[in-house]
């Protein structure tokens, strides 16, 4: 296969559900010529409470669907993934570049900081795993690190509950442990977050923000730039979404994930 047809494959990117497509409007919007294709766990999310075991299976599935799909990445987009089965998908993929919310947020938070006190905010599988934690430690063993799984946050991000105050007060309760550790960086570690951007800037002002999505699209940029498959010469790239399920309103949930409109939305049940 010649160099240019590589480029042109698409990047395969995936989560439990409709979260992810948060990475991908990052992503579209850092690398504006690449194809994508999204795969949605919909029909099984939410992964944030499933055990290891569980949710590697499921995982196992999606990678064998995206590389039937020809892709020339991976993006792991959703943190509850990456936390417990990253490594599966790393064995499965081969040589092809793997990217995940994980590894981009850790880096993103030790750059960051300036008093080395990080907070993570997460599902409860990802806190559970300590994932976070180790991937700021392995890359400087004296940081510390305060993780606080916060459940309720995914319900009132996909009912739109964006700046209400039911969400103010979950969030300000979820909140108080990490800032009476004085963090100065708070690590939004799941695909819902950050669009609760607005109101923990309000709720932890004297903390910066790090929005896996960003730093993970920008993980990206460099690993495609690095492995020669930028795509460079596409101005109408292509988006494909694949579902397990279209639940109820699923399209205007995932709309206001994505940012724009998703035309084609296709189902593609596994396992
Ligand atoms: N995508 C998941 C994450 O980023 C959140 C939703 C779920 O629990 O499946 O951790």
């Amino acid at each position: 296969m010649d160099s240019n047809s590589n480029q042109s494959r698409p990047i395969g990117v995936f989560d439990s559900g409709v979260g992810g497509l948060t990475v991908v409007r990052a992503l579209m919007e850092r690398l504006p010529m690449e194809n994508i294709v999204y795969f949605g766990d919909t029909a099984r999310v939410p992964y944030g409470m499933k055990s290891r075991s569980t949710i590697e299976t499921f995982t196992a599935q999606i990678v064998d669907f995206l590389l039937s799909q020809d892709v020339k990445a991976l993006v792991i987009a959703c943190n509850t993934i990456a936390a417990v089965a990253g490594h599966k998908v790393r064995q499965a993929a081969g040589n092809m570049p793997v990217l995940d919310v994980i590894a981009a947020g850790a880096e993103a938070a030790l750059a960051t900081t300036r008093n080395g006190h990080i907070g993570v905010i997460a599902t409860a599988t990802t806190v559970n795993s300590n994932a976070y934690a180790r991937a700021i430690h392995s890359r400087h063993p004296d940081a510390r690190v305060q993780s606080q799984s916060c459940p309720l946050l995914v319900p009132l991000v996909e009912e739109g509950w964006l700046g209400h105050e039911v969400t103010r007060l979950t969030v300000r309760e979820y909140l108080k442990p990490l800032l009476a550790e004085r963090i100065d960086t708070l690590v939004l570690g799941c695909t819902h977050y950050p669009l609760l951007k607005p109101l923990l800037r309000q709720e932890a002002q004297e903390v910066e923000l790090v929005d896996s999505a960003l730093t993970t699209a920008e993980a990206a940029a460099r690993a495609l730039a690095d492995a020669g498959l930028l795509n460079s010469a596409n101005p109408a790239p292509d988006y494909r979404f694949y579902v397990s399920d279209i639940p109820l309103r699923f399209r205007t949930i995932g709309e206001r994930f994505l940012g724009r409109s998703m035309d084609q939305i296709e189902m593609m049940p596994l396992g």
